[in-house]
């Protein structure tokens, strides 16, 4: 067994703590590529919240309407929005465990955390919803306190989501650089957003040693390592994954555009 500095550690005793989906890995990598082929380079997560979001904002504004106009159909019909939103729950959790693990390694970020606690405690309100409201026909007066408890978990939610999003990706990059762009997008900013470092911020991307020469990136990223050599929690990325001719224009656009223009272009 290695010696890992301490810091190390405990991001590795954090990681996948009694969750992994790496069974699954070439299933869902297939998944992923038949997507990337014809051009959809995001997670499906992100996509996928409209569903359960959209229903549980419905069903709050179809309640209270109910209540306003004292209008029963309306109310069963809110209770029905919330039983859907219940339903898609669950491929909208499963396709963002599939993005975590495919964008994010399985880290254990702060809004990953977070969004975790949030889906567990959206799914208990959502089942007290449906029980209830099925007891009474979608006509009890505690459906609408729910419904507000659910409008505010899934907000609280997209909030997390954003900050997985946008907190802090990617510069914009001129024509000439956005094919690295893309690649970077698709495959390294989930943990390297603003050329830091997520998982572990002593190894920023900006300035690193590997980024010295092309032969030394290419290097590094089909076999990353931590500064004592040992095996880190960041992934390879085979040929396979990322091709020679996408390591290029990776380095070019990491080089150029993510550091600010340092050094030299690879071509
Ligand atoms: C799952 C998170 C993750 C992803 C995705 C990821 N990295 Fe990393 N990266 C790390 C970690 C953690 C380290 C520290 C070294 C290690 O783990 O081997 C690192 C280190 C680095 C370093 C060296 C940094 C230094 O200061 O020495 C470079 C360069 C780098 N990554 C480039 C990339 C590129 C390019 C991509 C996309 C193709 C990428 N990384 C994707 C997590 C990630």
């Amino acid at each position: 067994m290695q010696c890992r500095p301490k810091s190390d550690a405990s991001v590795f005793t954090h990681k996948r703590a009694g969750m992994s989906l790496e069974l699954n890995q070439p299933m869902l990598n297939s998944l992923y590529d038949l997507l990337d082929s014809i051009g959809y380079l995001h997670p499906i997560h992100p996509a996928m919240t409209h569903m359960p979001i959209g229903l549980v904002v419905g069903s709050l504004l179809m309640g209270i309407a109910a209540r306003v106009l004292s209008h029963p159909p309306l109310a069963r019909t809110a209770y029905y929005t919330l039983v859907l939103a219940l339903i898609f729950w669950f491929p909208t959790v499963a396709f963002g465990l599939m993005d975590w693990e495919r964008y994010y390694a399985g880290a254990w970020l702060h809004p990953i955390q977070m969004k975790m606690i949030l889906a567990t405690v959206l799914l208990l309100l959502l089942v007290v919803g449906v029980v209830v409201g099925y007891r009474k026909q979608g006509q009890s007066p505690w459906l609408l306190p729910v419904y507000a408890l659910c409008f505010m978990t899934v907000t609280a939610l997209g909030y997390f989501g954003g900050q997985l999003v946008y907190g802090g990706r990617t510069p914009h990059a001129s024509p000439e650089f956005r094919p690295g762009e893309r690649v970077f997008d698709s495959n390294c900013s989930g943990c390297h957003a603003h050329g830091g470092n997520s998982i572990l911020p002593d190894y920023p991307l900006r300035g690193a040693p590997a980024l010295e020469r092309y032969d030394d990136f290419i290097r590094f990223i089909r076999d990353p390592t931590l500064s004592n050599g040992a095996k880190g929690p960041m992934p390879a990325f085979p040929a396979t994954r990322i091709s020679d001719e996408q390591a290029h224009q990776l380095y070019d656009y990491i080089t150029q555009v993510v550091e600010h223009p340092a050094r030299k272009p690879s071509i």
